[in-house]
C-alpha cells in the first residue's frame, strides 16, 4: 500500500497458489501461507463457509493491513481463527454454554463471542477495543492446515471489499482483492457458502448475533434457551445495545451493483431472476439472465450457491435482480438475512 497526498494506492503483487489436490499441494500451500502470515502479510484462504482474508492476529500492523485492503471501518471487529477448541480456550473465558457449543459444533461454521482473558494475544485493533472476542475453529482442511502451520491465532474477515458480496471461490477473492492481498490459497468452492453463525456467550442464555451455517434449531438442541438478537427490537440502527453486541451488522451488506427486489412473484421487464425451487421458471422472459438457487428446493444447496449466483447475475446488464421467496426455516434464516442486507438501501 502506498500513500500519496492522502491517497491510498493498493499495489501488492497478488499470488494465487493452488492447495488442490490435498496432500503435497495442500501442505506446500499451507506452509507458504503460514510463512506469509509470519512476515506480517495478508493471506486469503478457504474455510467451509466463505474465503477469509487472514493476518497475524497479534500484530497490530498486519491487522491494520486488513482494514486498509477491505476499506473496512475500524469499529468493526474481526474473528480470531484457531485450529482447535483447546487453542480457543486460551484466548477467552468460556462459560458452560460456550463449552457445550464448542464441543458440539467445532470445528465448523460457528463463531463464539466470549470475554477475553488476561493473556489474550489478539491485538486491540482486531477487537475494535472491545473486552470480548469472536473466535472460530473452521473445519476446512486448508484452513486447518494453515492454522496448524502458523500455530497462532489468525484474524480473518470475509475476503471481499467492505459491504460487498462474500467470496466462495478463489476467483471471487481475486476479483475483490487483486493488488490488495499477498497470497490467495485456492482450495475450491466453499461447501457451506454462508458465513458462520455468530453466537454471543456474554449472556445466559446465548444469543445469535448473525444467522449462518449452524441453524437456530441445531443450537437449541444443545442450549435450549438460545435466542436471536434483533437489531430492529433494539432500535432502528441497533441502538446502543446493537452497537455493542453486533458492531458489524450493517443494514446494507453483501451488496451487488444491481438493485435487489425480494419476494418477487412476477418479473418486470429487464430484470435478472434469482429463483428458488423453480417458482418463477415459467415467468422468465426469453433472453433474461436466470439462476435457480436450488431447483429441488434444498436449502443447503441454495446456501452454497447464493453468493456465486448473486455475483453471476450482477455481472450481466440487468439493473435489478428479482429474487423468489425462500423459506425462512433452518438455513433459510441465514439466506434471508443475507438477501435482506443485499436489498437494503445503500
Ligand atoms: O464464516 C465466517 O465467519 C467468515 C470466515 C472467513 O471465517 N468470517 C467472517 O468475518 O464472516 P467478517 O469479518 O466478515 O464478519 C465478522 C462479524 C462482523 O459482523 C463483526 O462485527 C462481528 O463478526 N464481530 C467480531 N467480533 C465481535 C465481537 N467481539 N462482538 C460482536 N460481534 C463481533
Ligand atoms: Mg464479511
Amino acid at each position: 500500500m502506498i500513500m500519496r497526498g492522502g491517497d491510498v494506492r493498493h499495489e501488492k503483487q497478488t499470488r494465487v497458489i493452488s492447495a488442490l489436490p490435498s496432500g503435497a499441494a495442500l501442505a506446500a500451500a499451507a506452509a507458504l501461507a503460514a510463512e506469509a502470515l509470519a512476515a506480517g502479510k495478508l493471506a486469503a484462504f478457504p474455510t467451509e463457509t466463505v474465503y477469509g482474508l487472514g493476518a497475524d492476529a497479534s500484530s497490530g500492523e498486519a491487522v491494520a493491513g486488513i482494514y486498509a485492503a477491505k476499506s473496512r471501518p475500524a469499529f468493526n471487529p474481526l474473528i480470531a481463527h484457531v485450529s482447535s477448541a483447546e487453542k480457543a480456550r486460551k484466548l477467552g473465558i468460556f462459560n458452560e454454554d460456550a463449552l457445550k457449543l464448542a464441543k458440539a459444533f467445532w470445528p465448523g461454521p460457528l463463531t463464539l463471542v466470549v470475554p477475553i482473558c488476561d493473556e489474550c494475544p489478539v491485538s486491540d485493533l482486531a477487537r475494535a477495543g472491545l473486552p470480548s472476542l469472536a473466535i472460530r475453529v473452521p473445519a476446512h482442511p486448508v484452513a486447518q492446515a494453515i492454522l496448524e502451520a502458523f500455530g497462532r491465532p489468525v484474524v480473518a474477515p470475509s475476503a471481499n471489499r467492505s459491504g460487498r458480496i462474500s467470496p466462495t471461490t478463489a476467483a471471487h477473492v481475486l476479483e475483490e482483492l487483486d493488488g490488495r492481498c499477498d497470497i490467495i490459497v485456492d482450495g475450491g468452492p466453499c461447501a457451506v457458502g454462508l458465513e458462520s453463525t455468530i453466537v454471543s456467550c456474554l449472556e445466559t442464555p446465548p444469543r445469535i448475533l448473525r444467522p449462518g451455517g449452524v441453524t437456530l434449531e441445531e443450537l437449541q438442541s444443545i442450549c435450549p434457551g438460545t435466542g436471536i438478537f434483533s437489531a430492529e427490537a433494539a432500535g432502528a440502527d441497533g441502538g446502543a445495545e446493537g452497537d455493542l453486541l453486533a458492531p458489524g451488522m450493517m443494514a446494507s451488506h453483501y451488496a451487488p451493483r444491481a438493485r435487489v427486489r425480494l419476494n418477487a412473484r412476477d418479473i418486470h421487464a429487464g430484470e435478472a431472476v434469482l429463483d428458488f425451487a423453480g417458482q418463477l421458471a415459467h415467468l422468465v422472459p426469453a433472453g433474461a439472465a436466470h439462476a435457480d438457487l436450488s431447483p429441488q428446493g434444498d436449502l443447503r444447496e441454495a446456501a452454497a450457491r447464493l453468493f456465486a449466483c448473486l455475483r453471476a447475475l450482477d455481472a450481466g446488464a440487468a439493473s435489478t435482480i428479482a429474487v423468489a421467496p425462500v423459506p425462512a426455516t433452518g438455513l433459510g434464516a441465514a439466506i434471508n438475512d443475507r438477501l435482506k442486507r443485499a436489498a437494503a438501501e445503500r
